[in-house]
């Protein structure tokens, strides 16, 4: 384990397990259709690239960047596209892979604005789902796991841009992101 994690919350092979399962769920629900699944980047990024291989339809991939303003601990709801879709989503199945959802302010304003778009449908698969009140009611078809409020860092998160290579998610000690304060 990484000297600056606390403990694991979910192991390489709980993660490989769980994203098998969701993929299996989604090609079944979606049988018959071709999916446009995106990520946003980048923590979403790792979660997407496992989970398109669990997947067995015809899909396509496109990627999107945003940035929210905001303390740079919580999202503030104000999200601007650093990088939009390659392509036109009219009338296309789409899928959004997210890493995780916390406040639900980017999948909020990611669906509003996706949505004017027209596709034919807009579904979410979020890896995770914090436990947290001030979260925003949204409508997540798949998730992986429930996790707690805590700093997890792993798997695409990141804490200052580090540790988004570790194959687990792990709790990052207090003291890694006090010393930073
Ligand atoms: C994270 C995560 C989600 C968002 C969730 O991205 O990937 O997109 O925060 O937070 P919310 O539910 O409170 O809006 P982040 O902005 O940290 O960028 P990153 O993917 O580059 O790490």
């Amino acid at each position: 384990m990484h000297k600056d994690v606390e403990r694991i919350l979910f192991s390489e092979e709980d993660l490989c397990k769980r994203v098998r399962e969701m993929g299996h769920e989604i090609a079944t629900d979606h049988a018959g259709q071709s999916l446009l699944v995106i990520s946003v980047l980048r923590g979403a990024a790792i979660f997407m690239a496992d989970l398109v291989r669990e997947i067995n339809l015809p899909l396509e991939m496109d990627y999107m960047a945003v940035s929210s303003y905001g303390s740079g601990v919580k999202s503030s709801g104000i999200v601007s596209i650093q990088k939009d879709l390659s392509s036109s989503i009219e009338g296309r199945h789409v899928l959004i892979a997210e890493d995780i959802l916390d406040s639900g302010l980017t999948l909020s304003y990611l669906i509003r604005n996706l949505s004017s778009r027209n596709p034919a449908s807009i579904e979410v698969a979020t890896l995770l789902r914090k436990r947290t009140r001030q979260q925003v009611k949204l409508d997540c078809r798949y998730v992986g796991f429930e996790c707690p409020d805590e700093f997890i860092v792993g798997y695409g998160l990141d804490y200052a841009e580090r540790y988004r290579n570790l194959p687990y998610i792990g709790v990052l000690k207090p003291e890694v992101y006090a010393s930073a304060n």
